[in-house]
C-alpha cells in the first residue's frame, strides 16, 4: 500500500485539526508507505501572500514532525518536487474541459466571476492528479469534498493508460480511515473548533502553553448536570458531548467508556482531569513545536530530505510518462 496525500499549508493549529487530521496521519505511518506533502503548489490558486506561503509552509512542517511524522513517511513541499508540475503538464493533454467544468469545487471557488478566476483554479483537480500518480499510489486518504478530484484522477489516468497503450498508472482507491471526531468549539458547543473564530477561549492552540490549556478548558461552557451513563443522553447537551469527545480522542478511548468511568460526576471533577489529560498529550508537542519554530532551518533540511526521497520515487514514473508520450 502506497498513500499519498497533499496537505493544505495553515498557521495557527489547533486541537480541531489535530485530533480530526494529524492524529490520523500519524498514524497512518504504520499502515502503508506514506508520502505527505504541504500543497504549496496548490497554494498559488488562491490569494495567498508570498511572506505567508512560506512561512505557513514551515509552521505546519514543524507542527506535524512535532506531533509524529518522521522517518516512517516521507514529508516534503510539494514545489521541491518538480516531478510534479512536470506530469501535472503531461496530464493536461489528458484531461478534458468537460471533465474539470464539473468540478463542483471550481463551480463553488470560482462563484459567478469564472472569468476573473485563476487558471490555476480550474486545472488544480488536474495537479492533483498528478500528486498520487507520479508516485503510482495506491491509496489516497479523501475526505468527503475530494471525493470528486479522486474519481476525476481514475479518469485520467485510465484514459492516459488507454490512450498510450501503457499500464503506467494504477487506479488510486480512496482510503477510508477511522471516522475522526470533529471538534466542535468551547464556547459554542454547535460551531467546529476553527482559527477563523474570532475568540481565542474557543479552542485550544497548539502552541497555547500549559496554564492556557488548563485555563480554556475550565473556562469551557458547560451545564451544571452530572455526566450520564449513556452518551445517548448527550445528544441534547453539545457542550458536554464535545468535552467527553475530546477525552476520548485524547486517550484514544471510546467516549462510552469514558462516560462509564465518569459518570455521576460533575465538570467540577470532570474539566481537571480533561486538563491534565490534555496538557499531558499536547504539553510535548507544543514543546517540540515551540524547538522547531527556533530552528527553522532544521525544519527546512528536513523537508529537503523529504523532497530527495519523493523524487528519487517520482522520477522513473515521469520518465516513462515521459516516453509513453514520445517526450
Ligand atoms: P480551520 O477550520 O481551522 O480553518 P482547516 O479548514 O484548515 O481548519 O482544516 C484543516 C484540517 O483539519 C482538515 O482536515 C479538517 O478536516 C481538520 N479540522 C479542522 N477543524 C476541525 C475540527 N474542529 N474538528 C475536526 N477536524 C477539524
Ligand atoms: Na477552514
Amino acid at each position: 500500500m502506497r498513500v499519498v496525500s497533499g496537505i493544505q499549508t495553515t498557521g495557527n493549529l489547533h486541537l480541531g485539526n489535530y485530533l480530526g487530521a494529524i492524529k490520523q496521519w500519524v498514524a497512518m505511518q504504520d499502515q502503508g508507505e506514506c508520502l505527505f506533502f504541504l500543497a504549496d503548489l496548490h497554494a498559488l490558486t488562491g490569494n495567498v501572500s508570498p511572506a505567508e506561503l512560506a512561512n505557513s509552509t514551515v509552521e505546519m512542517a514543524a507542527t506535524l514532525m512535532a506531533a509524529g511524522i518522521d522517518d516512517r513517511a516521507i514529508l516534503f513541499n510539494q514545489a521541491r518536487v518538480p516531478a510534479h508540475a512536470e506530469l501535472c503538464w503531461i496530464l493536461q493533454g489528458t484531461a478534458r474541459m468537460g471533465w474539470l467544468n464539473r468540478m463542483t469545487q471550481w463551480k463553488d471557488k470560482a462563484g459567478k466571476n469564472r472569468e476573473g478566476a485563476s487558471v490555476g483554479l480550474f486545472t488544480y483537480p488536474v495537479l492533483q492528479a498528478a500528486d498520487v500518480l507520479v508516485y503510482q499510489a495506491t491509496h489516497v486518504p479523501v475526505g468527503e469534498d475530494q471525493k470528486q478530484h479522486l474519481e476525476l484522477a481514475r479518469d485520467i489516468a485510465t484514459k492516459f493508460n488507454t490512450d498510450f497503450e501503457t499500464e503506467l498508472f494504477p487506479l488510486p482507491d480512496p482510503l477510508i480511515s477511522k471516522a475522526a471526531p470533529r471538534i466542535m468549539s468551547l464556547r459554542d458547543g454547535q460551531a467546529k473548533m476553527s482559527k477563523s473564530d474570532p475568540s481565542d477561549m474557543s479552542r485550544i492552540n497548539l502552541i497555547d502553553d500549559d496554564d492556557t490549556i488548563a485555563q480554556k478548558l475550565r473556562k469551557a461552557r458547560t451545564d451544571p448536570e452530572p455526566l450520564p451513563e449513556k452518551l445517548d443522553d448527550l445528544a441534547e447537551r453539545p457542550e458536554a458531548k464535545n468535552l467527553v469527545t475530546i477525552y476520548a480522542a485524547l486517550a484514544d478511548r471510546d467516549p462510552q467508556g469514558v462516560l462509564s468511568e465518569f459518570a455521576g460526576q460533575g465538570f467540577g471533577a470532570f474539566k481537571p482531569a480533561l486538563a491534565d489529560l490534555a496538557v499531558s498529550v499536547l504539553g510535548p508537542i507544543r514543546d517540540r513545536l515551540t524547538q522547531l519554530l527556533d530552528d527553522r532551518a532544521a525544519v527546512q533540511a528536513n523537508l529537503a530530505k523529504g523532497a530527495g526521497r519523493a523524487q528519487a520515487l517520482a522520477e522513473p514514473t515521469l520518465k516513462a510518462a515521459q516516453k509513453a508520450v514520445g517526450l
